[in-house]
């Protein structure tokens, strides 16, 4: 890992929460656009269980989604040693940058984060201080690699503002302290929405569950759900305004195959949806056909998967302990 610093790669960073079930959301979103950027870019994947526990989790279920998330990983086609896949607990400078972050993020700035007001509403009866305060954590996350580019979805550009925030604040009133970094927000992909209600981001915590498609559905659940999701009454397939829910099919259907929207038209011009939504359904299905069976394998190989965690903590904990001496000095704490 010294080398990819040598060589002056850029950096990238992003998480995934070990908090659900993952999505063909956040596989088209986040995990399949890191596995391309592995040789250009010297990339950090972390499973971020710190960030999960702002809301109320199952120990036991916890636990076991960490290690699928890796998993995961993995399967998706990242590979542990081109890219660093690490647990986030395993490195204690993410809490420890966390709570200097606090300190320098304001009331004012959180209260403004959506994702926060959508969080609190959903769980009023436990609007913690962790659930407030997650920006900053996830700004340690970024800042302490000095990393270059965060391939997130949509939905995080915000938190991604505020860390870059965060970063020029304390590089104002410190000195050159952190790399300020940029978010990396891939053209299609970038939202992927729910099958039932197409207006709306497919969410794993969605209560309806024909709206996801989970990496880890069968092949005849992911068929029923496309051939259920909510279209139009056009019955030409077509990428156009105010056709959501086709739009969404061709955007998961383009993502899968790589063809262009042009090309899914001529594809089925003069076809209903019907035969449309059972070939998005079986292209899916087979596509994620192959990580299943990776991911199954993994599974049943802890202790492989125990030791990418252990490496990549390591990994991960020289490379931040630079930027924690860094802060710690400037600001003012004795280092002996
Ligand atoms: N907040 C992100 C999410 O909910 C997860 C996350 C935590 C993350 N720390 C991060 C993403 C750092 C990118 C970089 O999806």
């Amino acid at each position: 890992m010294e080398n990819n610093q040598t060589e002056a790669k850029k950096v990238i960073f992003s998480g995934v929460q070990p908090s659900g079930l993952l999505t063909i959301g956040n596989y088209l979103g986040a995990i399949k656009n890191w596995v391309s950027l592995a040789d250009e870019y010297d990339c950090i994947y972390c499973v971020v269980d710190l960030h999960s526990i702002t809301v109320r989790q199952v120990p036991a279920e916890l636990r076991r989604r960490i290690y699928e998330t890796l998993a995961v990983y993995i399967a998706a086609g990242i590979d542990p040693e081109k890219s660093t896949l690490f647990v986030q607990s395993h490195n204690p400078a993410h809490a420890e940058l966390g709570w200097v972050l606090d300190c320098h993020t304001q009331f004012g700035e959180l209260s403004r984060m959506t994702q926060f007001k959508d969080k609190s509403a959903k769980h009023a009866d436990n609007i913690n201080a962790g659930l407030f305060t997650y920006p900053a954590l996830m700004a340690a996350d970024i800042l302490l690699y000095q990393t270059d580019l965060v391939p997130v979805g949509l939905d995080q550009k915000q938190h991604i503002e505020l860390a870059r925030d965060i970063a020029v604040r304390f590089n104002g009133i410190y000195g050159d302290t952190f790399k300020v970094p940029e978010g990396f927000i891939p053209q299609t992909g970038a939202k992927i929405a729910s099958l039932s209600d197409p207006t709306r981001k497919m969410s794993k915590s969605d209560p309806n569950a024909n709206g996801y498609v989970a990496i880890l559905d069968k092949k005849d659940d992911i068929i029923r759900k496309f051939k259920r999701a909510v279209t139009d009454s056009e019955a030409v397939v077509r990428f156009a305004e105010g056709k959501d829910g086709i739009n969404n099919l061709m955007n998961i259907y383009s993502c899968f195959t790589g063809k262009t929207h042009a090309e899914i038209e001529a594809e089925f011009a003069g076809k209903g949806y019907g035969d449309f939504k059972m070939a998005v359904g079986e292209t899916v299905a087979d596509k994620l056909a192959p990580i299943q069976a990776e991911f199954n394998r993994l599974m049943a190989d802890k202790a492989y998967l125990e030791s990418i965690m252990k490496q990549g903590a390591e990994v991960a904990a020289y490379r931040s302990k630079k930027t924690m001496r860094k802060v710690y000095k400037k600001l003012g704490f004795v280092q002996v």
